[in-house]
């Protein structure tokens, strides 16, 4: 049964801080419809803790948080995508006050308030923003409730998008991106949604590795299906692993927001000894590409399964001031973290890489953009400094939608777009290919292409991935789809990308650490690795990108 195609202005894929903050401001001027795969709250913006990086302080300045996120990405960030962000960062701190985000405040001596801000690695000034230690939940839960309340914004939960629409494979001359695939997951029907723009807010990619802090379906969708969609993609290597997951067999690595450590927390042996000042001079506030690295190093030495963090020492009234929901998360596993250091280790945490867009969030087919955590702008080079990212999301909705708005009134109505085709498949009849897949995956991800790499392993998962992706085409062309084979098929390409990308580093540089290559290799520029697609047919607006390995 044939269902009806639904056409819209803009078609955001993502309901976390970057899709919510973009659909917030196209609404007054465009029709917009924005999807989740699962509940409409379950990215990773609902489970951020530490805060939004800004600088708000009367003495910081532009100039410090930007050398301080250079610093981070060794050698490897755009600075014209630095500066950008990070000077955007107060207007839209501002925004999201305006819209309701209720943030943490402090008295100030002229009987105002300010806000309260925290520390974490990598800054040289106290500048992250945030809502006590669940400033995710602050944020997702104000821009959903305001996505609500306005009558141009349609959001639907429970849609899984399978692929998109690009006027090329339709016989099209232009390289256009016409709408999009989805799956309802209620009906469990394909469905088709034309937009005049498509807008990709899904996220990262860490649940390719078998630890992982963040929510299920960060799968690298909108990666899999932009690289489908003939759009490069970039620095996929630097996967950023958190230092500190708390350690315990129900958490599912729930976060120790860095915060802990930039309010004094220390990190500990099994012995009770510090260890940070063996390995940088910023001890527990080096940036987490280093922390996570001297983690894994220690665990291995001692043969140890997690390490503590220790901020026991501070007053209790001031951890559950700050911490009030780390605090009540760890009692419930047990852990009383004003009075014992909490057992940790490192996780899967951020995605670096990602699909390669201008500064206006453009991507390389036209009326395709991706923004957040799913794209690579330039700005986290080799290691995202904390509290940069959600700064990024809200920093490129705003400029994706400053793009987007003024082209509205002359965009082209796509065409009427082919129905998706189920004829040729059946009802699969061995679902454990999928969950077994899904297991080997993640577990020779962690294994092989983890916090310290060498080719030898890089070139084991290799061969493994080729496998895994002949079998998983072949189950994909003949079974009827389900998301969690969605997300299988994207999980298994990201981790191609993922490892391709590895291979052609041939140096160690933030977040890549290898032992066949453990120095830096500064006999050249510092560069980029752009991965380009088989069907790629971009204008390849390069200058920004020349440097490409
Ligand atoms: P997400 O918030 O992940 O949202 C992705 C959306 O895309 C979801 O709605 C999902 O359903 C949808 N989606 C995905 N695929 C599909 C598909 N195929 N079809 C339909 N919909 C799809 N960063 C900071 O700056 N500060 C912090 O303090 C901080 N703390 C963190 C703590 C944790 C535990 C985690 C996991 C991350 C943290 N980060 C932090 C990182 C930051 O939260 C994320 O990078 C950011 O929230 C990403 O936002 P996003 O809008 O790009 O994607
Ligand atoms: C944290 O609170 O430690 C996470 C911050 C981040 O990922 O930016």
């Amino acid at each position: 049964m044939a269902t009806t195609p639904v056409f819209t202005d803009v078609l955001i894929i993502g309901c976390g801080a970057a899709g919510l903050s973009l659909a917030l401001r196209l609404a007054d001027s465009a029709r917009v419809v924005a999807l989740a795969k699962g509940p409409l709250y379950e990215g990773s913006t609902y489970y951020a803790q530490g805060g939004v990086s800004a600088v708000l302080d009367a003495g910081d300045s532009i100039e410090s948080h930007v050398q301080d996120t250079l610093i981070a990405g060794a050698g490897l960030c755009h600075s014209d995508a630095v500066r950008f962000t990070v000077e955007h960062g107060p207007k839209v701190i501002e925004w999201l006050s305006a819209q309701g985000v209720p943030f943490t405040m402090e008295a100030n001596p002229e009987g105002g308030a300010d806000y309260h801000l925290h520390r974490e690695g990598g800054h040289s000034h106290r500048r992250i923003v945030h809502a006590a230690d669940a400033t995710g939940r602050a944020i997702q839960t104000t821009l959903e409730e305001r996505a609500r309340q306005h009558p141009n914004i349609t959001l639907h939960d429970h849609y899984s998008v399978v692929d998109l629409i690009v006027s090329r494979k339709l016989g099209l001359n232009d390289n256009r991106c016409l709408g999009a695939y989805v799956l309802n997951r209620q009906s469990e029907r394909v469905e088709v949604i034309a937009a005049r723009f498509v807008v990709l807010a899904t996220g990262g990619a860490s649940r390719v590795y078998l630890y992982s802090s963040n929510p299920d379906g960060s799968t690298g969708d909108g990666i899999a299906m932009a690289w489908r969609a003939g759009c490069r993609v970039a620095n996929m290597e630097f996967m950023q692993f958190h230092p500190t997951c708390l350690y315990h067999p129900q958490a599912k690595s729930f976060l120790i927001s860095e915060a802990v450590r930039g309010e004094g927390g220390v990190l500990l042996l099994p012995d009770g000894s510090r260890f940070m000042q063996n390995f940088d001079p910023r001890q527990e506030l080096a940036p987490r590409d280093i922390v996570a690295r001297a983690i894994d190093h220690e665990m291995k030495r001692l043969g140890a399964e997690c390490l503590y963090l220790d901020i026991s020492h501070k007053p209790a009234d001031f951890i559950h001031a700050h911490f009030p929901n780390i605090d009540a998360k760890c009692r419930e596993h047990g852990f009383d973290m004003t009075k014992e250091p909490l057992p940790v280790v490192p996780a899967a945490h951020y995605t670096c890489g990602g699909v390669l867009t201008d500064l206006a969030g453009r991507s390389d087919v036209e009326g395709l953009y991706a923004i957040g955590e799913v794209a690579f702008t330039g700005l986290h080079g080799a290691n995202r400094m904390a509290s940069n990212s959600l700064l990024e999301c809200l920093v490129f909705a705003a400029a994706a939608s400053a793009d987007i708005s003024p082209q509205l009134p002359h965009s082209p109505i796509p065409p009427e777009l082919p129905e998706w085709d189920e004829s040729r498949v059946t009802d699969s009849d061995e679902e454990v290919v999928v969950a077994h897949n899904w297991q080997e995956l993640r577990r020779f991800m962690w294994d092989y292409v983890g916090i310290v790499r060498t080719d030898k392993r890089l070139q084991r998962a290799r061969h493994r991935v080729e496998l895994l992706l002949r079998e998983i085409d072949e189950y994909y062309g003949n079974f009827r789809i389900d998301n969690n084979l969605i997300e299988l098929r994207n999980l298994a390409l990201v981790a191609d990308l993922i490892i391709c990308s590895a291979l052609e580093r041939k140096e160690s540089r933030g977040l890549h650490y290898t032992l066949d290559y453990p120095a830096a290799n500064d006999d050249s520029p510092p560069r980029d690795t752009i991965l380009v697609p088989h069907n790629f047919a971009g204008k390849g607006w390069s200058p920004r990108w020349q440097n490409a390995v």
